[in-house]
């Protein structure tokens, strides 16, 4: 894995806005995935002000969600769908019909998880797999205990991330206890993986991510799997791991 620490958190966002831009001026329809929460959206501010520059299209780019609440009506405004055009795709020229996330209105949620993995298949494959970590070490909403292998599928929400999340909604009971996630197999097939992580919330969970055993107790563990995934992080995420002055002077060799 490549461990990348910043200085600070809009660091962090320039560093990734720049992978994300690079990724779609060399492949212009490349397939992004994008995740939700907080984490990433300086990233996508810098990515939107390149475009308002002129300095990037995405009109023949692809974005694919990780995972989708269940039980909320399609127009309100916490679905991830809504969520990542009102805060990204929106702002851009990505036309509303190329973003694609999980049909968690169906009735057979089992059939609309097969079909959302028949997708990611048929566009080619994800690009670049933007992540945020969970508290509990979870990416996409794999909880703690997600098979390594695990594929698109209904999830239940931990107390921790529903409690994590509350912020959003106007209390916590609002939180959907149930989702449809793309799964730790189905994050491993996108050719490169990008995951943010700021604030020393994240700490715990980003070392025993990049520094811990493979386990399913911490579902990020299985980045360790992946060929190309690059780790960016803050001085405070990155404040509990051991190896970090190592990262440090492998990263002053690079030009990110
Ligand atoms: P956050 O969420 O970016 O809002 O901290 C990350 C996650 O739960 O994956």
């Amino acid at each position: 894995m490549e461990v990348v620490i910043a200085a600070d958190a809009d660091t962090v966002a320039e560093i990734a806005a720049r992978i994300m831009i690079r990724a779609v001026t060399e492949r212009p329809s490349a397939v992004l995935g994008l995740a939700t929460g907080t984490t990433p959206l300086a990233t996508y501010a810098h990515v939107v002000a390149a475009h308002r520059a002129g300095d990037l299209t995405l009109s023949a780019a692809r974005a694919v969600l990780l995972d989708e609440y269940i039980g909320l009506p399609p127009d309100h405004p916490q679905t991830y769908r809504s969520t990542i055009r009102r805060v990204f795709t929106e702002q851009t020229d990505l036309p509303p019909d190329h973003v694609h996330g999980p049909n968690v209105w169906s009735t057979d949620l089992v059939a609309a998880c097969a079909s959302y993995e028949s997708l990611l298949t048929e566009l080619g494959g994800v690009d670049l797999q933007l992540l945020g970590i969970g508290t509990d070490g979870h990416i996409g909403f794999n909880e703690p205990g997600s098979s390594l292998m695990s594929r698109t599928r209904v999830k239940t929400l931990t107390a921790t991330t529903r409690t994590d999340n509350a912020r959003f909604f106007s209390n916590q009971d609002d939180v959907p206890h149930h989702v449809v996630t793309q799964g730790l197999g189905t994050i491993l097939e996108a050719r490169q993986i990008l995951l943010l992580a700021t604030g020393s919330r994240k700490s715990d969970a980003v070392a025993r991510a990049i520094e811990g055993p493979l386990a399913a107790r911490c579902p990020a563990s299985v980045l360790q799997l992946h060929p190309h995934v690059t780790v960016l992080v803050d001085d405070h995420a990155a404040d509990r791991l051991e190896l970090a002055d190592y990262y440090r002077e492998i990263q002053a060799t690079k030009e990110l």
